[in-house]
């Protein structure tokens, strides 16, 4: 069996996640570990014990290695760059959210991996959870009805250093990218449009806005309306967010933390005013991994399998029209068209 042969560009936090990955995986191998900073790469290297070559540029690494795929855990501003460059050395990629800072940077990205006829998929891992695919399967299988109406509401506090105080739209930007995915997942419709109103709440750590209030209106006529905070303290939602679906014949719950459940109306045959109605427990699926090893299990697969996979660029391209949709919207202040 040829192993892969992976080049890790961005030696930083979120990198020891894809590193332990690939270092469980019977056909893959570290072939070199890329930074901008050596000593962040150096100590990569003693940490997770890989005796492989540090470059500073990933095209450098890639033709001097005879890699095949670059794993991106470098910082959103610089994710274009890195992409271009592994798919010009003739490498796949799998990449952390978000794409790109720019909806024009990772239309260029994707149609980059479009005529280069490389793989690209981005991380969006949460919606590699058991919970979230038992709540699909309810709303699947119908025991809800048509779905009319979907809410999200995330808050948490984060006090984080680093790429993330000096954004603009830290919230949308680099964490409502997962929520907008899971609501595309959930919901298994693309956005038309959007009406944001994004802030920066009273005594917020963060430089740019960590607030927002967002409006989506599906294809189909479903809305997705979206409330979230990365500088609520107190009383805090799961990083999943806390979800409720609302449908013809009854209402699906997950708070993001344990099993979804639905209560969905007993049909009495003679008129009421209010419906009553019976819980309905989900069937959770049983998943090998999940989070980002499910989301890497399953690039995997369809990178080993020549096909595209979930979380291809071109589908969360979506993703991405709804981050920046929501923030052209805010800053015109009035509905915007995802084109
Ligand atoms: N999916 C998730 O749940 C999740 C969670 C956290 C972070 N992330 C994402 O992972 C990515 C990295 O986040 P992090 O928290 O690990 O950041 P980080 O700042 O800890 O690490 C980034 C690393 O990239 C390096 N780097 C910067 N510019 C570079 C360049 N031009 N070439 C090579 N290396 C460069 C930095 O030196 C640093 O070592 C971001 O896109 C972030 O949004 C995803």
């Amino acid at each position: 069996m040829s192993k892969h042969k992976i080049v890790i560009a961005g030696c930083g936090g979120m990198a020891g996640t894809w590193a332990s990955y690939a270092l469980q995986r019977k056909d893959a191998e570290v072939a070199a570990l890329v930074d901008i900073h050596k000593e962040a790469a150096e100590k990569f290297a003693v940490t997770y014990q890989l005796e492989v070559p540090i470059f500073r540029d990933v095209g450098e690494a890639v033709r001097s290695t005879q890699a095949n795929l670059v794993f991106d855990t470098t910082i959103p501003s610089v994710h274009k760059s890195i992409t271009m460059a592994a798919f010009e050395a003739g490498c796949d990629v799998m990449g952390e959210k978000p794409m790109s800072e720019s909806l024009e940077d990772a239309i260029k990205m994707t149609e980059a991996a479009e005529l280069s006829g490389r793989f690209y998929a981005v991380m969006q891992n949460r919606r590699y959870l058991k919970q979230i695919r038992a709540l699909r399967h309810l709303i699947d299988q119908g025991v809800i009805g048509k779905v009319g109406m979907v809410s999200a509401d995330f808050y948490i506090g984060a006090h984080f250093d680093g790429f993330r105080t000096a954004m603009k739209s830290p919230l949308i930007l680099d964490m409502a990218i997962h929520t907008f995915d899971q609501a595309r997942f959930i919901m298994q419709a693309e956005p038309v449009s959007v009406y944001c109103h994004e802030f920066n709440p009273a005594g917020s750590w963060y430089e740019g806005n960590a607030a927002a209030i967002c409006i989506f209106e599906m294809f189909d006529g479903t809305v997705f309306s979206y409330r979230g905070s990365w500088c609520a303290e107190g009383v805090q939602t799961s990083w999943e967010s806390e979800w409720r679906v609302n449908g013809t014949d009854g209402t699906a719950i997950w708070d993001g933390k344990d099993n979804p459940y639905c209560e969905v109306i007993q049909q009495s045959g003679q008129p009421v005013f209010q419906h009553a109605v019976a819980r309905v427990d989900s069937e959770v699926p049983e998943m090998e991994n999940e989070g980002h090893y499910g989301c890497l299990d399953a690039m995997f697969l369809a990178l080993n399998q020549g096909k595209r996979a979930e979380t291809d660029c071109r589908s969360n391209l979506n993703s991405m029209k709804m981050v920046f949709g929501a923030i052209e919207s805010a800053a015109k202040g009035q509905k915007v068209w995802l084109t």
